[in-house]
């Protein structure tokens, strides 16, 4: 009886020591992406240009890192704030801490290397090891083209220096450990030749993450079979959730019967500035969508995009918006 209490006592003591020892190696030894030191992007116009365009209107970049005008429809970035950070993604909207978009622009980006800054954007890794909250989808990130990272670095070194000072992030127990264990390698490909429509698509859907909010997810993670299918909550109006909409080619619940010209139209209506102006009364619709982000891509970018969704397995699912 009191060899086996020992044992036990022993076997329970261990577990502590070995459930303590990996907390801690996640927490100090992780995240551990290698930097590349030697990296130096040159800043070139075809650079700043492709980066620009980019960041503005697929990646979204611009769109998490500056101020927006929260009472005008879509939520338009305040241009004079381009850059400067502040977004909260809060716990009263369901993410598990407080988590900032920081300032992006030379006052706060201006002592970081260029590869520091792209093991940020592909890997989830911060100037000072710090693991990255992956509301910025630095996965998808990684998977892009390292020419149009290093576009979109030569770009954000070019926008106007905004002294803001943002709060660091700080995530809740458990997540305060997990995070440790996100930041990966990136993985780059090859980005496709435009004229490889349907490639083309995958890559920019990719980039624009997309399929992050057309999906279901449970805890962050999307739940597999229901891609680009719709239904996940994204807002809310009136007290009725709002969802993210279908966009699988199935003919009755997705975009299967929509052409060509009417999926361009429903990006480019955006462009309308009589839109830009329109404010939104409390208890009016104002899309979850990041439109203001994509109405700004090439018509032809666009078509890639329909080209591809096109080539998805149509998944029948009904999706119901206020
Ligand atoms: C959906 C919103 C969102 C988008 C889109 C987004 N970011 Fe971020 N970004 C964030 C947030 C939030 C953080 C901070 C996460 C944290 O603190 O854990 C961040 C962190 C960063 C950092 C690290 C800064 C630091 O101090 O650690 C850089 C650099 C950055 N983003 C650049 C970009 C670029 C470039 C793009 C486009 C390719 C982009 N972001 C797209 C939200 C976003
Ligand atoms: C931040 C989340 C988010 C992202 C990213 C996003 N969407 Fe959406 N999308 C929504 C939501 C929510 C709706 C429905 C309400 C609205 O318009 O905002 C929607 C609506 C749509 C619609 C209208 C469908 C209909 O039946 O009216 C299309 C088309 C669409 N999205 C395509 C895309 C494409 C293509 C991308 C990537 C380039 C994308 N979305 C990225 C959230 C998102």
């Amino acid at each position: 009886m009191r060899k086996s209490l020992s044992i036990l006592f022993i076997i329970v003591i261990a577990i502590v020591v070995l459930a303590t020892l990996s907390g801690l190696y996640v927490k100090v030894a992780l995240p551990k992406i290698p930097l590349d030191k030697d990296l130096k992007v040159e800043v070139t116009p075809a650079r700043v240009a492709r980066g620009q365009y980019l960041a503005r209107s697929v990646a979204g970049c611009m769109h998490c890192h500056s101020a927006k005008s929260e009472n005008l429809f879509a939520n338009p970035v305040k241009e004079d704030s381009l850059g400067s950070g502040g977004e909260v993604f809060s716990r009263d909207k369901g993410f598990p801490g407080m988590i900032y978009s920081p300032n992006i622009t030379p006052y706060h980006l201006g002592n970081w290397t260029d590869g520091e800054i792209y093991r940020a954007i592909t890997e989830g890794e911060s100037k000072d090891g710090r693991a990255l909250f992956p509301i910025m989808n630095y996965p998808a990130y990684g998977r892009m083209d390292q020419e149009d990272v290093y576009s979109i670095i030569a770009y954000i070194r070019t926008l106007p220096s905004i002294a803001t000072n943002v709060p660091v992030t700080s995530l809740d127990f458990p997540m305060n450990f997990i995070i440790n264990t996100i930041p990966a390698k990136a993985a780059p490909s090859q980005r496709p030749d435009s004229g490889n429509t349907v490639e083309y698509g995958h890559y920019l859907v990719n980039m624009a993450s997309c399929i992050e909010c057309h999906s279901k997810v449970d805890k962050g993670q999307i739940i597999p079979g229901t891609e680009f299918g719709g239904g996940r909550q994204l807002g809310i109006l009136n007290g009725k959730p709002i969802y993210s909409t279908n966009i699988t080619p199935d003919r009755q619940t997705g975009i299967g019967a929509w052409s060509k010209d009417v999926f361009i139209a429903a990006f480019t209506i955006f462009r309308d500035s009589a839109l830009k102006a329109k404010t939104v009364a409390p208890g009016e619709f104002s899309p979850p969508m990041p439109w203001l982000v994509y109405k700004g891509m090439k018509d032809s970018d666009l078509a890639a995009i329909y080209a591809y969704l096109q080539t998805l397995k149509p998944i029948n699912n009904t999706v119901v918006n206020p």
